[in-house]
């Protein structure tokens, strides 16, 4: 029983916490841990010539190294930014600056995927005159491979899919999507809902950039992760630059250094930064991502079962796939009698339970669906049969 390391449960005994995918909760290892860091090490980082800049720094590193330990992927390759969005914004930008991406060229992204991998590119393809396409979803919440192929031709210069959609949970066998792609194309996979469910090992799938939002996986909100090949480190003009991303200065000029830190112009969050190192020891001590993914597998098919129980008596419409291997536990749900969706969800408030209705920043998947809108059940490793138990009491009452 992980919850009793979560203080939030004992502060609130009657919580039911069902929205991780929107947020997680922090485990008092984590909160702990940032505190005593900041009563007694913080200062800020790079070339400070004292022991708490070095003791900072230290930690701000290490706080990469680990993510570039759970990723399979080097440090030098990981870039820190605010959040998930940050960072796409980043990478799509900084492409754009550095004309690898340009007038006639197209960037392919997935119809289920979030906003975050959406607006950028639509933002940016007025100034840069690139155009956007689509790939679509099957029944079965899969991938199109017919309409990827159709739609993969010379102009594409940039995939981008979400791993894990947070509406359906289910998983985009990324792998297999890399195997398709011509080498000079720029591969990004959004891993917000996929790294902290389970073991992602970013140097089998092979893609050039992915991007993850630490605030869903026990940390502090305020850090996005990039990891980012090393060669496009190397070639791309970061978005922002300024302070600490530099090699050298002049009044005409300046020179970047060339590392990952040149797309971090500025203090970075390193308070932030040392929540995902204790949110990554924390998932280490009990037991790592492997124990963690069979824990989700084991709530999501019990949750499963009783999801398939009301759509099998029509009472409901699960959107997403029915086998646990090829999802996690994210379950969005509409209801055939009742579709005020925020009516549901103020009914399992007033239960003190937590889920969220609307359109989970993925609007045209909705739009695909033909769903107004959706509530949506997410887990994570704090959850129990109980929470799910509870769960079903409520929407029981709503179908009946
Ligand atoms: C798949 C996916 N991508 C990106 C994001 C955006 O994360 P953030 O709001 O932290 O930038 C989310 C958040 O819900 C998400 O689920």
């Amino acid at each position: 029983m992980l919850k009793k390391d979560f203080p939030i449960f004992k502060n609130n005994p009657w919580l039911v916490f069902l929205d991780s995918a929107a947020s997680s909760q922090k485990p008092k290892y984590v909160i702990d841990g940032v505190s005593e860091f900041v009563a007694s090490s913080y200062a800020n980082i790079h070339r400070g010539a004292y022991s708490l800049s070095e003791k900072s720094e230290e930690l701000y590193e290490a706080s990469k190294k680990k993510v570039a330990e759970l990723l399979n992927v080097k440090s030098s390759e990981i870039i820190y930014s605010y959040n998930a969005n940050y960072a796409i914004n980043l990478i799509a930008q900084s492409l754009c600056k550095s004309q690898f991406l340009g007038r006639g060229d197209v960037v392919l992204i997935g119809i289920r995927d979030h906003h975050a991998n959406i607006v950028p590119r639509q933002s940016l393809s007025t100034e840069y005159w690139f155009s956007i396409k689509f790939i679509n979803m099957r029944s079965d919440y899969t991938i199109d491979r017919q309409d990827f192929a159709k739609k993969y031709d010379k102009k594409v210069k940039v995939v981008a899919c979400s791993h894990v959609s947070n509406v359906t949970g289910g998983i985009y066998d990324v792998e297999k999507i890399k195997q398709h792609l011509r080498p000079d194309t720029f591969f990004l996979v959004d891993g917000s809902q996929s790294v902290p469910n389970f073991p992602v090992d970013v140097a089998k799938i092979g893609c050039d950039c992915m991007v993850f939002t630490a605030h869903k996986m026990l940390a502090y909100t305020g850090v996005g992760v990039a990891y980012l090949q090393k060669d496009w480190i190397k070639k791309l003009q970061p978005l922002i630059s300024g302070g600490g991303a530099i090699a050298d200065v002049d009044m005409e000029r300046y020179t970047t250094n060339g590392t990952a830190e040149k797309f971090e112009a500025g203090t970075p969050n390193i308070i932030g930064a040392v929540s995902v190192l204790k949110a990554l020891e924390y998932i280490q001590k009990i037991g790592g991502m492997k124990k963690l993914r069979e824990h989700d597998q084991e709530i999501t098919r019990y949750a499963l079962e009783k999801f398939h129980t009301l759509e099998k008596a029509k009472k409901l419409e699960l959107i997403g796939p029915y086998d646990p291997a090829k999802r996690v536990g994210v379950f969005s749900f509409t209801l055939p009698r009742q579709k005020n969706n925020t009516l549901i969800g103020e009914t399992f408030a007033a239960k003190n339970i937590c889920i969220r209705c609307g359109g989970h920043c993925a609007y045209p998947l909705h739009k695909f669906l033909r769903k107004a809108g959706t509530c949506r059940m997410s887990l994570y490793l704090y959850n129990d049969k109980d929470d799910i138990d509870a769960f079903f009491k409520v929407l029981e009452k709503i179908v009946k």
